[in-house]
């Protein structure tokens, strides 16, 4: 999506890089010292402007969150929401990521979200997109025991390319729904809500999910 631009965008990213880690790689397999705990990590990985994973950050206090954007104008607005929110348990990469083991070691993660992924509609970027199985297992290495990913998005055709993926992967589906906002669905997933999500519920757009485990 094309975005605004912003005026002096990289003062202002300057002044709130307390939020940011701008050397990402080098806190492989540390970033326990980055939270100066050892909290469970969890990943959103396409945060895009950060309402979903600023509420988690919030709502979890016993958890620590990192969120990944590679569109530094979009990440702005999420380092905004986390310098209002003032908490310690919340911290941003701006990079494109491709092999999240640069970034991760083996087990480092809790837990991992894809909200809204873009979904590169044409047949020949089904690569790129990031529940693609090749990347799927790429986020289990570095997933805990028990660790999940877990998915929404409005897309239908991302949503059963996602599943196929997943069958492929041979990942263990422990939650599904194609209606994650429907009035019987008692599923965790719909109490924080992203910004795209409430834009396509907004248009009575049903939303899918699936929860999904690698070991
Ligand atoms: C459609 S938006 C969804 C944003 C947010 N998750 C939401 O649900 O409101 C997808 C975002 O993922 C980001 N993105 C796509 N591929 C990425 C990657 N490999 N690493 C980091 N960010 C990525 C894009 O820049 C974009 O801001």
């Amino acid at each position: 999506m094309r975005q605004r631009r912003v005026k002096n965008l990289d003062e202002k990213l300057h002044a709130l890089s307390s939020h940011m880690i701008d050397n990402p790689k080098e806190y492989r397999g540390r970033w326990n010292e980055v939270f100066g705990n050892d909290n469970p990590i969890f990943l959103e990985i396409g945060c895009g402007k950060g309402q979903f994973i600023s509420a988690c950050a919030e709502n979890n206090p016993g958890r620590n969150y990192i969120g990944i954007e590679g569109q530094s104008v979009v990440l702005l607005r999420a380092l905004e929401k986390a310098e209002a929110l003032g908490t310690d348990n919340l911290i941003f990469i701006c990079d494109f990521v491709q092999d999240m083991e640069d970034y991760f070691t083996p087990g480092e993660l809790s837990g991992i979200f894809l909200n809204f992924s873009d979904p590169w509609p044409k047949a020949r970027h089904n690569k790129r997109r990031l529940t693609y199985r090749g990347r799927l297992e790429n986020y289990v290495r570095v997933l805990q025991n028990g660790g999940c990913i877990e998915i929404k998005t409005d897309n239908d055709a991302l949503f059963d390319f996602t599943l196929e993926e997943i069958a492929a992967a041979e990942l263990l589906t422990v939650e599904k729904t194609y209606d994650l906002h429907s009035a019987e669905s008692t599923f965790s997933a719909k109490e924080i809500t992203t910004e795209y999500e409430d834009k396509f519920r907004g248009m009575g757009k049903n939303i899918n999910y699936v929860k999904v485990r690698g070991r």
